[in-house]
């Protein structure tokens, strides 16, 4: 074996152990891995990137209180098509706040200044990124989802949107979710799941092309 092909079986074994296990055949067989799927980035990509916009959205500078809400770690890894980790990779992720309020001007609501909006962050070398955030939740005439904008050198930029596995129902009714084929659907929802007391936790694996 060249050094390529035991840096790819290297890969195959790490992607594997982090749940990349649908696309395990694909890079066996040495396919290329689908792109994922686009989706509207929506009237609420904040106007001016906010001062604190980590990737703890539910710790807000010179807010002593928390926002109300279910807690949620969102994570996964940026890869290429070929499912090499892309590091340097920035993550961005908005949504609204625990009453559907947006921190953007074009929103009528008030937003929840516990809750931070938006957050950003780069991956690593391991092309992985976390959030630490709240389960998004219904706002009018959209299922929960929460926005993200993923850019690195050298691939194509990339806004969609993750959607939530036990949401079915809402998102059978929603007209973006609809837009997508039964293989892009499953590409952009992940499952919300209670790990521990500590709150509920979602993967969301990224391929950029
Ligand atoms: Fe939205």
């Amino acid at each position: 074996m060249n050094d390529r092909q035991i840096q790819r079986r290297r890969m195959i074994a790490a992607m594997v152990a982090a749940g990349f296990s649908p696309w395990n055949r694909l890079l066996a067989e040495d396919k290329l891995l689908p792109v994922t799927p686009s989706d509207a980035e929506g009237p609420f990509y904040p106007v001016d990137i906010p001062s604190d916009s980590d990737n703890n959205l539910l710790r807000v500078v010179g807010m002593r209180d928390t926002s109300p809400g279910q807690l949620a770690y969102v994570h996964g890894t940026v890869v290429d098509q070929q499912g090499t980790p892309i590091d340097n990779a920035r993550v961005e992720i908005w949504q609204c706040d625990h009453g559907g309020v947006y921190h953007h001007p074009g929103d009528d609501g008030k937003p929840d200044l516990r809750f931070q909006g938006f957050g950003a962050m780069v991956t690593s070398r391991a092309g992985a990124y976390h959030f630490r955030t709240l389960r998004p939740v219904p706002y009018t005439g959209r299922t929960p989802h929460i926005h993200y904008r993923v850019s690195a050198p050298g691939f194509n930029r990339l806004t969609t949107q993750l959607y939530v596995t036990e949401e079915a129902e809402r998102n059978a009714r929603d007209s973006l979710y609809k837009r997508h084929s039964p293989a892009e659907r499953v590409q952009l929802t992940s499952s919300f799941r209670t790990v521990d007391d500590a709150g509920l936790m979602a993967e969301f694996n990224i391929v950029l092309g």
